[in-house]
C-alpha cells in the first residue's frame, strides 16, 4: 500500500489551501472560505507560533489533504475538556471531494496520529472535535481509532470529543 507523506504548508500553499476551503464540503464545517492572502498570512502566523503545524498531506504524488495539527493547552479546546499538558488536536479537511468517502480520511487520520505520538513521544493523547452532526467525519475518527469521549458545548457547535490514545504496546 502507497504512504501517505506529511510536510509542513508554507505561504505558496496558500492558492491550494484556500481552494480546498472554498470546496462546499469543507467550507460547511471548516467556515474558513478565505482569500488566497487570508491564506497565505494565516500559515505564516502559524509557522511563526508554536501553537499549531499546519500540513499538507500527500497521496501518490498528488496533494489531497490539509492537517493542522495544534497543542491542545494553547488552544480554546483546552477549555473545554481536562486536557493534558501534552495533548495533540488534528484538524483535517480532504480538498478534492470526489475523494471523500471512500475510506481515505480514516487512513489518513489513523497516520496522522501514528506519526504525532511517534514524533511526541510524552504525547499520550491525540483528539479531535467534530461537529456530532459531522457523521462522515465523526464516523473517520472512530474507524481511525479515535473513541468518543462525550460531547463538548463549543461557542458554534456541538461536538464529540474524540480521543486516540497511545496504546500499552506504543508506550
Ligand atoms: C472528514 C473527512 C476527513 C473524512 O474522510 P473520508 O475519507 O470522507 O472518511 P471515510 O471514507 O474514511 O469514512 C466516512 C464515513 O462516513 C460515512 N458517511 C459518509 N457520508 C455520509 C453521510 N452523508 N451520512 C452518514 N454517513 C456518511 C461513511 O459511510 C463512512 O463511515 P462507515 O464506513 O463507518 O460507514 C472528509 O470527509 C473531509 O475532509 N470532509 C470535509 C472536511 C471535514 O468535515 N473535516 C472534519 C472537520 S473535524
Amino acid at each position: 500500500m502507497t504512504s501517505f507523506q506529511l510536510r509542513r504548508a508554507a505561504p505558496p500553499d496558500a492558492p491550494l489551501i484556500a481552494l480546498w476551503m472554498a470546496q462546499p464540503h469543507v467550507r460547511r464545517w471548516w467556515h474558513q472560505g478565505w482569500s488566497v492572502e487570508r491564506w497565505a498570512q494565516e500559515i505564516e502566523q502559524q509557522a511563526a507560533g508554536e501553537h499549531s503545524r499546519p500540513c499538507v498531506i500527500t497521496l501518490d504524488a498528488e496533494e489531497f489533504a490539509y492537517v493542522e495539527l495544534y497543542r491542545v493547552r494553547q488552544d480554546r479546546l483546552a477549555e473545554y475538556y481536562a486536557y493534558d499538558d501534552e495533548d495533540w488536536g488534528v484538524h483535517v479537511a480532504i480538498g478534492d471531494s470526489t475523494r471523500v468517502g471512500r475510506g481515505l480520511g480514516r487512513r489518513l487520520l489513523r497516520t496522522v496520529a501514528d506519526t504525532v505520538l511517534r514524533s511526541e513521544p510524552a504525547c499520550t493523547r491525540v483528539v479531535a472535535e467534530p461537529d456530532i452532526e459531522n457523521t462522515p467525519s465523526v464516523r473517520a475518527f472512530a474507524a481511525a481509532g479515535f473513541v468518543q469521549h462525550g460531547e463538548l458545548q463549543l461557542p458554534e457547535k456541538t461536538a464529540v470529543l474524540m480521543v486516540r490514545t497511545r496504546t500499552v504496546q506504543e508506550a
